[in-house]
């Protein structure tokens, strides 16, 4: 059977940055090219055609050239008038609503990454607008297609872990400060005026981590942290971190879970992974990280002694198992981006709109709240 093939068009707004380059054009949408398309379930094979736009015509024009594209410009209006049906953004989060509002205006279906605003009724209010225009909409949210959350999902899906009592997770790395080896993350990441702060970045993560593997998050208690207060950007000038660059949390999820998750920035790696969750409940626990699970079950649980005259005779790591990955994982940022445009195409569901992603910000903004105040906020349901 041939397939007949239908073109999308995808204005991809901060394709030069390191997400939007990475990961959403290269990984994502040139690899949807490279495996021939994407076929809909009615024999339609779907064609992406992206539209490279950001602030500088030579990096676009470059990465065009790489890649063999050949649609490009630095005027978004431009763009949005291209009879292009989407709208993607992975520009810096302090530009993304103006960005959205365009589109919306425009009439273009919107796929973008987290967060999707500085603040919470800034996210409410995008998600209104789409709703009011029809438009559908997307959030970016990758965790929960990584290997190890998928095989962790799986443990709480198939009842292993009894009742489940608490998570702990750490996350985090030292990104260097600038000045004697180049910091591995963008400067404004480190500035709350341009939307920088671990908190921002990373709460919009647990939020969805949380809650689509465990249960709806209840409320948050948050110390954040400046560890290092001068940092040194791309151009080689010092600045003040004024954003926080470690968060330590704990959050309260519906049925008596205690999640603490630790994100930090100025942390140096003794882990297996750059992130990893521990998850303890009556039958059992797990370690789950970006690709790999372990669990020990209630019935090969050792019973150590607490005795610190003598040197620890046991293999405590030794003691777990890996959980197998039964399947392929493909890349998440792709899978998920496979889902959006069965979604735009066709009446495939979406579960991760504007609305997933106002509670991402609303939890960064009542983890900073809490933070600032010192106290344990509640976390209010939010509605369009
Ligand atoms: N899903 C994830 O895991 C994940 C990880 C990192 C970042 N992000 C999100 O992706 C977005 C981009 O982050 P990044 O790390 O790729 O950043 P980046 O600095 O590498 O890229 C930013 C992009 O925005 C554009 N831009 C527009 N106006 C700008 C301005 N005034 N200053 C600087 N850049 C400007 C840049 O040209 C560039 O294309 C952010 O919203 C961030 O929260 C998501």
């Amino acid at each position: 059977m041939v397939n007949e093939l239908r073109s999308v068009g995808i204005v991809m707004n901060g394709v030069t940055g390191r997400m939007g380059y990475r990961q959403h054009l290269v990984r994502s949408i040139l690899a949807i090219r490279q495996q021939g398309g994407l076929s809909l379930p009615d024999g339609t094979l779907l064609w992406p055609e992206p539209i490279l736009v950001g602030r500088s015509e030579s990096k676009l024009a470059a990465i065009a050239k790489e890649h063999g594209l050949d649609r490009w410009t630095t005027d978004l209006d431009e763009a949005l008038r291209s009879g292009a049906e989407i709208y993607f953004d992975a520009q810096v989060t302090s530009r993304r609503a103006e960005g959205v509002r365009k589109a919306v205006a425009a009439g273009l279906h919107i796929y973008t990454e987290k967060p999707i605003a500085e603040d919470t009724e800034g996210a409410l209010e995008l998600g209104r607008l789409a709703r009011d225009a029809g438009v559908k909409v997307g959030v970016v949210q990758d965790k929960l297609f990584l290997p190890g959350l998928r095989k962790l999902k799986r443990l709480v899906d198939g009842g292993f872990f009894g009742e489940i009592l608490s998570v702990r997770g750490e996350f985090g790395y030292w990104v260097f400060e600038g000045d004697w080896q180049e910091a591995q993350r963008p400067s404004w990441n480190y500035r709350a005026e341009d939307g920088g702060g671990i908190i921002v970045d990373m709460f919009c993560h647990w939020r969805y981590v949380l809650e689509d593997i465990f249960a709806p998050v209840r409320s948050v208690q948050a110390l954040a942290a400046t560890h290092i207060p001068k940092r040194v950007d791309e151009q080689g000038r010092t600045y003040e971190a004024t954003a926080d660059d470690a968060a330590y949390g704990i959050f309260e999820l519906a049925g008596g879970v205690v999640a603490q998750l630790n994100s930090s920035w100025a942390t140096r790696v003794f882990r297996d992974e750059l992130v990893e969750f521990q998850v303890d409940g009556t039958e059992g626990s797990a370690v789950a990280g970006l690709r790999r699970c372990r669990v020990q079950h209630r019935s090969m649980t050792p019973k150590p002694v607490w005795n610190p005259d003598l040197p620890a005779t046991e293999d405590f790591r030794g003691q777990w198992q890996e959980v197998p990955d039964n399947g392929e994982f493909d890349n998440g940022f792709k899978v998920q981006w496979e889902m959006f445009l069965r979604h735009v195409a066709g009446d495939e569901p979406f579960p991760w709109d504007f609305l997933a992603g106002a509670r991402g910000v609303q939890l960064a903004e009542l983890g900073l709240r809490s933070a600032r105040e010192g106290r344990r906020v509640e976390i209010p349901t939010l509605a369009l």
